[in-house]
């Protein structure tokens, strides 16, 4: 056996041990190790059983699991102690033990993500990261420009906009293709960056919260880098939904989200520094200029939700007992039965490849001429009054609006079959 799988299976036993320690709930058994995620992701009786620590509503099927993500139960009971005890004892606590007890969560998430611990900080989410990252961003000139797609996150593409304006740098906007191929988006990238020399900075969304594109980031990175432009990569989407270590995104400058699909408590994220690039990004307003050398200094988000933090170790947990790839495998396999019944309708167009590569749980999808946000609202609001399911509309692509299912762990194959029940009936009304 060798040493990845050994620790992989070490984890998991800690994780259902820790588990069955807590008070209520039965322990969820990790999947057995020796099985392939994508064998896994077929095995119903696994994900019953993973589906059954999750409370969620009944009024309604959620595949708009792309806002936050639902705690499990043994998550959500876990930063109830840690509310409990943080409220009783109060700064008794919080000022001797607090930093001793999250440092080592924060060594645990360097290990993970293959980083050092000084690289990352803790932030409420990923719009604190990357504020810091675009709005801290020093290397621009008025002979520069910044770069960003149709389908990268509002407010991050106005931070890009208003930091370029700060320095009287140009905007270059560009389109992803739709439909995308892998070569195709390195194609876009490549002669947007021969014909844009100055662009010293980009901006690259990982997975869309648009229409679920999963964009190749190693290789957008190392092309921007031969032209001398940095990446900042929005990674709030991907880490959780997919299993990756920093070292396959090659970037130097990333944000990333803890309370999507690492099933944390709203309010944690991550940035990311690469060592020897700390200088790039300024240090944040409340810093004094000496002593401002570490990624650390870049965040200062005054008293937050200690508790918050304090659980992601147990979201950790979770997220190791089901294992980083059986996870990612389960989610886009069951993006997989929905799509794979409406892929060749004609009248609508589904928004993700089905090169693997290139997606992950989300996808959208538009109905062929129906590209307006007033159209995709009524859509959704159809799906969710006549049919039971909710799904959330999104602006923004180039190409029009469109509708995001985004399936998570507790959905079924029955929710699926639902939802794609719901979709003809309203492709027939459309
Ligand atoms: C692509 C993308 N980037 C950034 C964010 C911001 O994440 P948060 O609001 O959790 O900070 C989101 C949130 O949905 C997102 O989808």
């Amino acid at each position: 056996m060798n040493v990845t799988r050994r620790l992989v299976m070490k984890g998991a036993a800690a994780a259902a041990a820790s588990f069955a320690a807590a008070p209520s709930q039965a322990a969820p058994a990790p999947a057995p190790a020796q099985r392939l995620p994508g064998d896994i992701a077929r095995d119903e009786a696994y994900w019953r059983h993973i589906a059954a620590q999750y409370d969620v509503t009944g009024d309604v099927v959620n595949f708009e699991n792309g806002y936050w993500g639902v705690m499990a139960r043994p998550v959500m009971e876990a930063f109830f102690r840690h509310t409990e005890k943080v409220n009783r004892d109060n700064s008794w606590y919080a000022r001797r033990s607090y930093y001793a007890d999250l440092q080592p969560v924060q060594q645990r998430l360097a290990n993970m993500l293959g980083a050092n611990d000084d690289e990352i900080v803790f932030t409420r989410g990923a719009t604190e990261a990357l504020l810091a990252l675009v709005g801290g961003y020093r290397s621009l000139t008025s002979d520069d420009a910044v770069m960003y797609s149709d389908l990268d996150y509002d407010s991050i593409q106005t931070a890009m906009e208003t930091r370029a304006e700060q320095a009287g740098a140009a905007v270059i906007r560009i389109e992803m293709p739709e439909p995308a191929t892998h070569e195709s988006i390195l194609e876009t990238y490549r002669q947007a960056l021969a014909g844009n020399p100055s662009v010293r900075l980009l901006l690259l969304t990982h997975i869309s919260h648009r229409t679920g594109l999963k964009i190749p980031v190693r290789e957008i990175v190392e092309l921007a880098r031969g032209f001398g432009v940095d990446c900042i990569v929005d990674a709030a989407h991907s880490w959780g939904q997919t299993d990756f270590r920093i070292d396959d995104l090659g970037a130097d400058f990333i944000g990333f989200n803890l309370h999507k699909w690492i099933g944390n408590p709203i309010g944690a994220g991550l940035l990311y520094i690469r060592r020897g690039r700390e200088a790039d990004i300024s240090p944040n307003i409340s810093e004094r200029p000496d002593g401002t050398g570490k990624a650390f200094h870049r965040i200062h988000t005054g008293t937050t939700n200690f508790a918050t933090f304090l659980t992601i170790n147990d979201a950790l947990d979770f997220h190791d007992l089901v294992g980083a790839a059986n996870k990612a495998a389960r989610i886009a396999h069951l993006r997989d039965l929905w799509v794979n019944d409406l892929r060749d309708d004609p009248r609508l167009d589904i928004l993700t490849p089905e090169d693997q590569r290139l997606h992950a749980g989300i996808t959208s999808f538009r109905i062929r001429g129906r590209g307006s946000v007033t159209e995709n609202k009524a859509i959704v609001e159809k799906l969710a009054t006549a049919h039971g399911v909710f799904t959330t509309h999104r602006a923004g692509p180039a190409n029009g609006a469109c509708v995001r299912i985004t399936p998570t762990l507790y959905n079924t194959p029955a929710h699926c079959v639902q939802l794609v029940g719901a979709l003809r009936s309203v492709l027939d009304e459309f």
